[in-house]
């Protein structure tokens, strides 16, 4: 009988955790004070990309935050979108700036990245974050990784000295998280194997089957089968590609980089696509811009250094 996965349901941990924050920026606006306030640049048109921030500032009214919109077109030049960035850098009523990623060709997205304030910085991606992320400092976290390790934490997964396959080695996912899921504390201090593009496909398929945890983010929908896998193991999906479906209205439906039915028939705990990483991101990300404006307004500090937490 082959075992059937329990599903790592990031929709109603992500509902929790924003009803967490809309009740915590409910008692801060009852005091007198202005809520959290974030800022997304958007530049062009890209389907999925739109989709992505329409679902950040949704989940911005949600929680009752300010939000703001702010859409370029594909044309602009880099230095007027660090002209942006830099005007919100210097406006106090911005407590978080984001510039959804992927950018045009002809924009340097380190440069974008690296013009926006550490402080200032939700999506964790700014090298003074990364460097504190990567020294175990307390810092703004990046949201993916923040999110998936907060899933592990919430569903009671233990991490420590087990193996986890991180697959796909992007600044956004997959490198921090393999930092994050090695690190000291909890989640953490796991041993982690990192594999990438110029992995050979049998070697891919060797050391997968090693992982009790597996965390795939490559974009390649189904790449991850079912050999692939250990029985019992804990299984995150980070892809989502639109796949080409007549039978949907929109065109397209989502798909993983894991295929999901043979998978959760093998794993013991699985995230759907969608309803499983994806939330969790805008989660994370709402619940860095709170502590971006409690640190900016003087109600928070980063947690204290503890000797132990330092490896
Ligand atoms: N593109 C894909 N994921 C992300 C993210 O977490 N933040 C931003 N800014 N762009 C992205």
């Amino acid at each position: 009988m082959p075992l059937s996965a329990n599903i790592l349901d990031g929709k109603k941990l992500s509902t929790d955790i924003k009803n967490e924050i809309r009740a915590e920026v409910s008692q801060i606006t009852q005091s007198g004070k202005r809520a959290p306030h974030l800022v997304a640049i958007l530049v062009g048109g890209d389907p999925a990309s739109q989709s992505y921030v329409r679902n950040k500032m949704r989940s911005c009214e949600y929680v009752g935050f300010s939000s703001t919109l702010k859409r370029l077109p594909s044309t602009v030049t880099e230095e007027e979108l660090l002209e942006k960035v830099r005007k919100y850098n210097d406006d106090p009523d911005v407590d978080g700036i984001i510039v959804q990623m992927p950018l045009p060709e002809h924009i340097t997205p380190q440069r974008v990245t690296q013009t926006i304030l550490p402080t200032k910085d939700v999506d964790g991606f700014h090298p003074v974050n990364v460097g504190l992320m990567t020294l175990n400092f307390p810092c703004l976290l990046p949201a993916t990784p923040q999110g998936i390790l907060e899933m592990l934490e919430r569903y009671n997964i233990p991490t420590k000295g087990k193996h986890c396959v991180v697959v796909g080695r992007s600044r956004i996912v997959g490198r921090p998280t393999s930092i994050m899921m090695s690190r000291g504390g909890h989640p953490g201090e796991a041993t982690v194997t990192i594999t990438h593009k110029y992995t050979p496909a049998e070697e891919l398929k060797r050391i997968c089957p090693q992982g009790d945890i597996v965390i795939v983010a490559v974009g390649k929908p189904g790449l991850i089968t079912a050999e692939m896998i250990k029985p019992g193991a804990v299984v995150i999906d980070v892809g989502i590609n639109r796949v080409k479906d007549d039978s949907k209205k929109s065109g397209y439906a989502l798909k993983g980089d894991v295929d999901f039915g043979p998978v959760s028939e093998k794993a013991s705990f699985i995230t759907p696509v969608p309803g499983g990483v994806g939330p969790m991101t805008v989660a994370m990300l709402l619940r860095n811009t709170l502590l971006a404006y409690k640190m900016s307004h003087g109600m928070a500090e980063m947690e204290q250094m503890t000797k132990d937490l330092y490896e």
